[in-house]
């Protein structure tokens, strides 16, 4: 039962700090989120310098804005590359391996997920269900789902951009 104003009689000065601790960390992700998710609409992901910005505007430290975006994964840090790949890890992709999915694609392009390759032709993101669970393990590539994903398909799959990423730069140079 919530005393509102008054204080609980009952709850120990610890028990009250950890409580105001508490009710904090969720006023400032009220406040971090909304505004988190315009910059990242507007950029493609969040600059360290918006971060910067934000954390003047609320007047908090730029780690307890991180600590706030870090905590959940449609965050971006890095800007995105110019194909975006995103693993399912919701419940029937996990259990139908797309951990093992996520691994390849990591080794293969040598990034971990929320990173863009050096070249910036890569980046890769791992995802809650994508509404495919009848084709587990999924993966997105540029917003298209690839359904019942092994290690063979996705390596075809990235060849095939590979193979048309160096057409077009070949046409390109003629
Ligand atoms: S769990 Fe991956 S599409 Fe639903």
């Amino acid at each position: 039962m919530s005393l509102g104003l008054i204080p609980n009689p009952f709850m120990t000065s610890e028990s009250r700090r950890e409580s105001m601790a508490e009710q904090s960390a969720v006023e400032l992700q009220h406040e971090v989120i909304p505004r988190l998710q315009e910059i990242q609409e507007k950029f493609g992901y969040i600059p360290q310098e918006a971060v910067e910005w934000l954390s003047s505007q609320l007047k908090v430290s730029s780690q307890e804005i991180y600590g706030v975006a870090t905590f959940y994964n449609h965050f971006r840090f890095n800007p995105p590359g110019k194909h975006e790949i995103r693993v399912c890890l919701g419940t029937a992709c996990h259990v139908g391996g797309g951990e093992k999915i996520l691994d390849t694609l990591s080794e293969r392009l040598g990034i971990q997920p929320g990173e863009t390759t050096a070249d910036e032709r890569y980046s890769l993101e791992r995802v809650a269900c994508v509404g495919a669970c009848a084709l587990a393990p999924a993966v997105l590539l540029d917003d298209e789902v690839h359904g019942r994903m092994t290690q063979r398909s996705l390596k075809r799959l990235l060849d095939k951009v590979d193979r048309a990423d160096k057409k077009a730069a070949k046409g390109s140079d003629e």
